[in-house]
């Protein structure tokens, strides 16, 4: 795909979902946090696989195997180049961020024993908070967390302190789902390397907003949902350096994952296929190359600057309510707000938002951890992707007036 100037208009046309209406009114969607909507290429490519090209993948020596095979081994090129892995090997295909982290909570987990050490943060999604308490109590390992400031951003000072040659991983979120926070990943990953602590990059809520270089981070792993960046659901990647994924016993047992199998014994495939047992997502690996290649035709740094724009718009708009509290107020944020307004439920708000066609999400966003910090059972959280306007923000601060007003 050519790269082609930003233009909303040309943009939000590639979009089916959001010439929809909801509740008779045009919507408006700003749940991009949970999921985001898909452009055309991406839902042409699902149907097209399963139009013309269905087969399994790895196994046939027929030509529609092979053909599918080609299709879902160049998805996987796609996805090296854009993260700049070095080898293609490297991308490990998963059902999504939480199976990534599951997976490594799991083997990387084997190589851990009694005693050692490991860290997350106290502003994780509760799939990058479960996968390491399972793992702590399986070996008996001591999990410890770097405590979050009142603004929703990381203590780096107590993690440093935190960390010691008892580490043996650093697991946290680039951009908080709840809070729109971006870690200062960089300082993170290199005092982790600075004791031998390997690190886990939690990518689900970055990728689609920032262009990220996995080398250029040197993170050991690295993320992603595909449905949170324009591709389909039920497919997400693993990112591992070589050396790493090489030194880990693989997940799961099945087929495609083996070498050799007698009845007594199994070798194992190498990398990617040691991970990846089974017939996978094949009709969602490949169009998560196309979401991929969808990307790489957009401008990265005008998106950016459109959500900044969007982010510090609605911010703004925002201040003028009366009673809102924000939560999440950190220097460096994507475009993901969250509050509350004194005197309404955010359950209240959300259904009342929908019924003028307006999407967002409310409740704890799988961070429950978070909300106890800040004391609160939940927020209110509009999230932005870069086919929002300025004119969607205006129409969403007067229902929120109107819904306010009708709740207080
Ligand atoms: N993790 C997703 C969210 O933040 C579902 O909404």
């Amino acid at each position: 795909m050519e790269k082609v100037a930003f233009n909303l208009e040309q943009i939000r046309s590639q979009f089916p979902t959001l010439a929809r209406t909801v509740n008779g009114k045009p919507l408006i969607y700003f749940d991009n946090g949970a999921t985001s909507q898909k452009p055309q290429v991406v839902i042409d490519r699902i149907n097209e696989y399963y139009t013309l090209e269905n087969a399994n993948i790895h196994r046939g020596v027929h030509t529609l195997s092979q053909e599918a095979t080609t299709a879902y081994e160049e998805a996987r090129i796609s996805i090296q180049h854009y993260l700049g892995a070095k080898h293609a090997h490297e991308i490990i295909f998963t059902k999504g961020t939480t199976d990534s982290i599951n997976l490594v909570a799991f083997s990387f987990g084997e190589l851990l024993k009694k005693g050692d050490e490991i860290i997350i943060s106290a502003m994780e999604h509760h799939s990058n908070i479960v996968p390491w308490q399972m793992l702590c109590e399986r070996k008996e390992c001591t999990l410890k967390f770097i405590p979050i400031s009142p603004k929703g951003e990381l203590d780096l000072v107590s993690y440093k302190e935190l960390l010691s040659s008892k580490t043996k991983l650093v697991a946290v979120t680039h951009v908080s789902n709840a809070l729109g926070t971006v870690n200062d990943v960089n300082t993170i990953i290199s005092s982790a390397h600075n004791v031998g602590a390997k690190v886990l990059i939690d990518g689900a809520q970055s990728i689609q907003h920032m262009p990220v270089n996995v080398r250029d981070l040197d993170c050991d792993f690295y993320t992603f949902s595909g449905h949170k960046l324009f591709g389909p659901t039920g497919v997400g990647v693993l990112y591992g350096k070589e050396a790493m994924l090489n030194s880990m016993p693989p997940y799961q047992g099945g087929g495609d994952m083996i070498k050799e199998v007698t009845l007594e014994k199994t070798t194992y495939n190498s990398l990617p296929h040691k991970f990846e047992a089974g017939t996978p997502h094949i009709a969602g690996g490949i169009a998560l190359g196309t979401a991929f290649e969808y990307l790489k035709s957009l401008d990265m740094e005008a998106v950016q600057q459109h959500e900044k724009e969007l982010l510090d718009y609605a911010t703004e708009q925002l201040k003028d309510i009366e009673g809102i509290q924000f939560y999440g107020e950190a220097d460096h944020k994507v475009s993901v707000i969250s509050f509350l307004i004194e005197g309404t439920h955010p359950y209240d708000v959300g259904t009342l938002l929908d019924k003028m066609g307006i999407a967002v999400r409310t409740g704890h966003h799988c961070t429950q951890p978070i909300m106890d910090f800040f004391k609160i059972p939940g927020t209110i959280r509009a999230s932005f992707a870069f086919y929002n306007t300025k004119e969607e923000v205006d129409a969403f601060i007067s229902a929120l007036k109107r819904a306010v007003n009708l709740l207080k």
